[in-house]
């Protein structure tokens, strides 16, 4: 068997394409474009090439679109007065401060100074609480866990009943994908386990799922004879594993061993192409969100 590869590169061009006649909409009831402001701390190669693809959509959007870069010897007062000044902008609706932040600087200080209404990642307690109480139409949902519920969702998998565990119990991925997947609602629905370094016999709860969402970190961690055959498995793992000898760009390789999975896997998405561009289209669609409900109150 040879799984079907979730595309994520192609299901993000089809929601792009929705949001662009939304920004059109916007602009012409109200005369602007929805406002994002990007701020990246530091020079982590990783957050580098993130921030310019998250900032390349937001313009391909055309959106209004403000890129902050500050040195890693940024104060924690200099950053936390950088985001006040875009809670105050009322051309930006939607503020991201890309993670992870120097260690001299608390992120959670910084997230918590997000104005919520603002906080497109859905990091902020305000959101993250009335994610947990299922209010989803009224907070920004994470990113990621809302783009592979979108994967999900747009991919036809079952999810209803369906035996799902996540490993890894990061707050940005693991532990949000958790909650919302086992809430009810389409796409949704789900016996969910959640998995981490300090689970016994890691590889039997894996076998058992018929929705394998990895997060962990770790390259090539889950092993073809962790998956039961026909599952759907969803990479979310982004490692750079080495640099490529001609155009030196950096090698990415996920949580899975993609090759060999693939023969077991009744669907997976493929890193890169898989997850990855599905967050970047769900910042993009809560900053519309963001946009709408500034607009509109
Ligand atoms: N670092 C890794 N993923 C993310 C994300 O989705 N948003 C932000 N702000 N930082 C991240």
């Amino acid at each position: 068997m040879q799984a079907e590869i979730l595309d994520g590169v192609q299901m993000s061009r089809d929601i792009l394409a929705g949001l662009k006649e939304q920004v059109a909409a916007l602009k012409a009831r109200y005369g602007r474009a929805p406002g994002l402001a990007t701020i990246l701390v530091g020079e982590d190669p990783a957050s580098v090439s993130y921030v310019t693809r998250k900032v390349r959509t937001a313009l391909d959007l055309e959106f209004h679109e403000v890129q902050e870069t500050r040195p890693a010897a940024i104060t924690q007062e200099e950053l936390l007065s950088l985001v006040e000044r875009y809670n105050q902008d009322p051309q930006i609706d939607g503020i991201l401060v890309q993670l992870p932040l120097p260690a001299s600087i608390c992120e959670q200080a910084v997230v918590r100074a997000i104005d919520p209404g603002k906080d497109v990642d859905g990091f902020h307690p305000v959101n993250l609480g009335q994610m947990m109480q299922g209010l989803r139409e009224s907070c920004y949902v994470p990113c990621t866990p809302a783009g592979i519920q979108e994967m999900l969702v747009r991919s036809g998998t079952v999810t209803d009943g369906a035996e799902v565990v996540v490993v890894g119990r990061s707050a940005i991925v693991g532990r949000p994908v958790a909650v919302l997947l086992g809430q009810k609602g389409p796409g949704a629905n789900s016996t969910v386990t959640l998995v981490h370094t300090a689970t016994r016999d890691l590889a039997d709860h894996c076998r058992r799922a018929d929705i394998l969402i990895v997060a962990a970190g770790v390259p090539g961690l889950v092993r073809p004879d962790w998956i039961k055959p026909g599952a759907t498995v969803i990479d979310v793992g982004v490692n750079r594993v080495g640099t490529h000898e001609r155009t030196g760009k950096a090698l990415l390789s996920g949580d899975v061993a993609f090759d060999e999975a693939r023969l077991r896997a009744g669907r997976i998405t493929p890193v890169p192409g898989g997850v990855g561009p599905m967050t970047i289209a769900m910042l993009m669609k809560n900053t519309v969100q963001a946009a709408w409900r500034h607009l509109e109150s």
